[in-house]
């Protein structure tokens, strides 16, 4: 087992496929003038499959793939399949906006992908437009019922912005009395790629949750599983169940046992932090297997505290500003 300086475990890589997407999240990316990597400084997947089998065999046991939108990658299927094959990896999962994961679903589902992600901030598609500038709903609605039907277990993320989604809260609520979904209430982070590092939150967890319970004063809470970042609560009579997560507020990083690769192969041990090692260029540089594992093994432990430290020792020395497509969620 992989412990860090604090004595969490870690056993969860986040991993970010691509920077690109195809929709343009209000909250994650600006509309206009995004700069994407350049495509060879981004990991191959050769490289992503040598690092995982490493982490592996260091103790880590579930994988995430994040992006951008990891289905905007050219055969992101066959990293999935490469993935699943690794000794000692267990569990595969998935964030996608599912704008492209329909035709994918059932061999995501052979590949042993058992929980998706899917990002759906509303249930009105006029709305939906406004907030990701597509045209995309119905595709991400198609997704959901694949999903859903292929036995995929399936968490919907709803990021909660003041003045674009919040008459979404309650809808989203309701449409887990007949969909056996979780939808996880994202407090809203300042990653949204416009150099805007000091935001006002105006919906907190706590804000969120009061919302909620007054329209559903029958909520209660579930117990969470271990090293979870929502807090869950169920609804008596809904198939479904809610949660929100204190993304902002960091309320859970006692408990945290992820760390994450950038689509550059930038290695973050927390989300907060700017990258603490560059695995890409050790790789590119010829390391071998055992030099790589000692440098990962110093950099978890020397894991920041919190999201708190994290964002204090960046090297710019200022607040979280950077898109989420670049670091995988
Ligand atoms: N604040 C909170 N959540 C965000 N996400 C993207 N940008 C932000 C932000 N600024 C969420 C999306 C997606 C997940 C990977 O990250 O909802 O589901
Ligand atoms: Fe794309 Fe996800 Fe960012 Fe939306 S939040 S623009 S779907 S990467």
């Amino acid at each position: 087992m992989l412990f860090d300086n604090h004595g969490r475990q870690i056993n969860y890589v986040r991993i970010a496929v691509t920077d690109r997407c195809n929709l343009r999240c209000f909250y994650c990316m600006p509309e206009e003038g995004i700069q994407y990597m350049p495509k060879k400084d981004l990991l191959t997947y050769e490289e992503i499959v040598r690092l995982v089998t490493l982490l592996a065999q260091m103790g880590i046991s579930k994988v995430r793939f994040t992006g951008g939108e990891p289905f905007v990658r050219k055969d992101f299927m066959r990293l999935v399949q490469s993935v699943s094959t690794i000794n000692g990896i267990t569990n595969i999962h998935l964030t996608t906006n599912g704008v492209l994961t329909a035709p994918h679903v059932k061999e995501l589902q052979k590949a042993g992908v058992k929980s998706v992600n899917l990002s759906l901030d509303t249930l009105d598609k006029k709305r939906f437009e406004s907030i990701t500038r597509r045209d995309e709903f119905d595709n991400v609605m198609e997704t959901l019922d694949l999903l859903l039907s292929e036995g995929i277990t399936v968490k919907l993320n709803a990021v909660v912005m003041e003045g674009k989604n919040t008459e979404d809260i309650l809808p989203l609520v309701t449409f887990t009395k007949s969909k056996l979904v979780s939808v996880r209430f994202i407090e809203e982070m300042p990653f949204n790629g416009k150099g805007n590092h000091n935001p006002t939150l105006h919906w907190n967890h706590h804000k969120i949750l009061d919302h909620i319970r007054s329209a559903y004063p029958t909520l209660s809470k579930l117990k969470d599983e271990a090293n979870s970042t929502s807090y869950n609560y169920a609804i008596p009579g809904h198939h479904g169940n809610v949660g929100v997560i204190a993304a902002f507020s960091r309320t859970f990083c006692g408990t945290c046992d992820r760390i994450r690769i950038t689509a550059q192969g930038t290695l973050k041990t927390c989300l907060y932090d700017d990258g603490v090692l560059n695995i890409r260029d050790l790789m590119r540089a010829g390391v071998s297997d055992d030099e790589l594992k000692a440098t990962l093994l110093k950099a978890f432990k020397n894991r920041a505290r919190d999201g708190f430290e994290a964002e204090q020792q960046r090297k710019t020395g200022r607040g979280v500003s950077e898109s989420m497509s670049t670091i995988g969620g």
